[in-house]
Formats: structure tokens, sequence, C-alpha cells
């Protein structure tokens, strides 16, 4: 990995130049950050994890016609990505109070929203990704109305289609965040849907339980992080399908599975 040109490197992955022009190779780390780089630590794993799990949910939503930036995974740790144009806007969708929206607006956390809800931050680490409105994103150019009209419906189209996938599986979509980049397809622009889709960036909690599978367990520090990565990956069925909860929390997963 250390002969490749690093391109970028995030709190989460890091970016290498691709085999072919206008493709890059996307690196998980198992580094984990939150409250803007505030809170530091590692997940065993996750990043095994974020790219088995991030590719299964690409693949998915380019089978219903979302384009996105995924070409294939590479190994246990790398995925081969289209190289876009990141649009600096993080897009949150949101079912359910939690996090920020329930802290801003003092929404009791799990309060069903009364329709999903998008909302857009500015990408700039310095100024912690401050919220942002349509109107400063069309006004500075940060994607033009058109633009910002695909990302609103592909976004829209994510939440409906991984909700219903998620609760096939048990778990309620509260909320999460993607990002979009432009790419030139024949001679014309296009928005896709990049970065990743995982339990770094989505709220997931059990339908019976409510218990939280998430990112969450690491920012509030509510212990078995690992366990609830591996148990999101567990049942969309990206592990072993014989092992057990008990057996995946209890086993090293990384270790057997950073073997292929
Ligand atoms: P929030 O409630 O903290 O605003 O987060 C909303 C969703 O966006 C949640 O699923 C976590 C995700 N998220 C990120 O992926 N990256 C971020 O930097 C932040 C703040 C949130
Ligand atoms: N990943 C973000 C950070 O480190 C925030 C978060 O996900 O809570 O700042």
């Amino acid at each position: 990995m250390s002969r490749r040109r690093r391109i970028y490197e995030g709190k989460a992955k890091v970016l290498f130049e691709g085999p072919e022009p206008g493709t890059l190779v996307q690196y998980f780390k198992d580094d984990a950050t939150a409250f803007n780089n505030q809170k530091k630590g590692t997940i065993t794993g996750k990043g095994v994890l974020n790219n088995r799990i991030s590719e299964y949910l690409m693949i998915k939503l380019n089978e219903i016609g979302v384009p996105t930036h995924f070409m294939r995974r590479l190994n246990m740790r790398e995925q081969l990505i289209r190289q876009v144009e990141i649009i600096p806007i993080e897009v949150v969708v949101r079912n359910v109070a939690a996090g920020s929206l329930a802290k801003r607006l003092g929404i009791p956390d799990g309060t069903q929203l009364p329709r999903s809800i998008v909302e857009f931050y500015y990408k700039k680490d310095e100024l912690g990704d401050p919220m942002v409105s349509d109107e400063h994103i069309t006004a500075f150019g940060w994607a033009s109305p058109h633009e910002l009209e695909d990302i609103m419906a592909l976004a829209l189209r994510v939440n409906d289609y991984l909700s219903g996938l998620f609760l096939g599986i048990g778990l309620k979509l509260i909320d999460f965040k993607l990002e979009f980049g432009r790419l030139w397809d024949h001679d014309e622009l296009r928005i896709v849907l990049a970065d990743e889709i995982s339990p770094d960036n989505c709220r997931l909690w059990d339908v019976r339980t409510n218990e939280k599978m998430d990112k969450d367990r690491f920012r509030q520090d509510l212990g078995k992080v690992e366990e609830a990565y591996q148990e999101v990956a567990r049942r969309l069925g990206i592990l072993a399908e014989a092992a057990t909860a008990s057996d995946t929390a209890s086993s090293n997963v990384t270790s057997i599975s950073e073997k292929e």
C-alpha cells in the first residue's frame, strides 16, 4: 500500500491512485473519530467490515438505478472506485429524531419525524461542518440548482430503499449521511453517490430493543462497538452464515477475514 501515490487521507479512509486513469483505490482504516476529531479511537476490524458493508449497499443501490462511484472490492480493506469531484456538502437524511437534530430542536431521541427531513452541511472541518441551506449551496456555487435537485431526489430514493432493506433485517434506519460527486459520463456531467455507507455514517437501531448498532456506541462510550458493526454485517448476510450472533461477537472476525 505504501508504494502507491496517496491522493487524500481522511479520518476513516485513505484514497490512493488507481490502476487506470479515472480510478482510485479507497482503503478503509480502523480509525474512528467523533465530534469533529475531538474524540479519537480505533474500532478493531471496522475497516474490513465497512468495506464489505459499503460494497454490499452500493451494489444494491446500483441495481435499483442509483449511480455510485463503486466499481469493485479489491481485498479486505480496499475497493476500486471512480474518481469523482466531491461536492463539498454532507447530505443528512433523518427519519427519527436523534443526534444533533434532537439536541438542536429539543426533540426527544427516538421521536418519529412527521416526514423524512434532508439537511445539508458544508464540508469544512475548520468550521465544524456548519449546517447550510440550499440557498448557500447555490449562491456560493458548491452545486448548481439542477445538481441539488438530483442530489435531493437521489438522497430520498436511497432513504426509501435502505429503510426497507434494513427493516428486513430488524434494523430501523434512524438517519444517515451521504456524499455525492460529479462524474463525466459520455460527455455528460452526472451526480453519483460517493464515499461510503456503513455504521460509521448511519444510525441503526434494533427494531425490537432500540439498541444502537452504529458509531453512536463509540461516540457515547456504550461499549460493544466492534460487535455492533459485526452484527450489522451478519444480519446483511455478509459474515459467514454459519456463525451465530454469539460466535461472531466472541471471535476475532478481522484476523479470520484478513487472510483473504
Ligand atoms: P448528527 O445527528 O450528528 O448530525 O448526525 C446525523 C447522521 O450523520 C448520523 O447518522 C451520523 C452521520 N454523520 C456523519 O456521517 N459524519 C459526521 O461528521 C456527522 C456530524 C454525522
Ligand atoms: N466523523 C466525524 C468526526 O470525527 C463526526 C462524527 O461522525 O460524529 O468529526
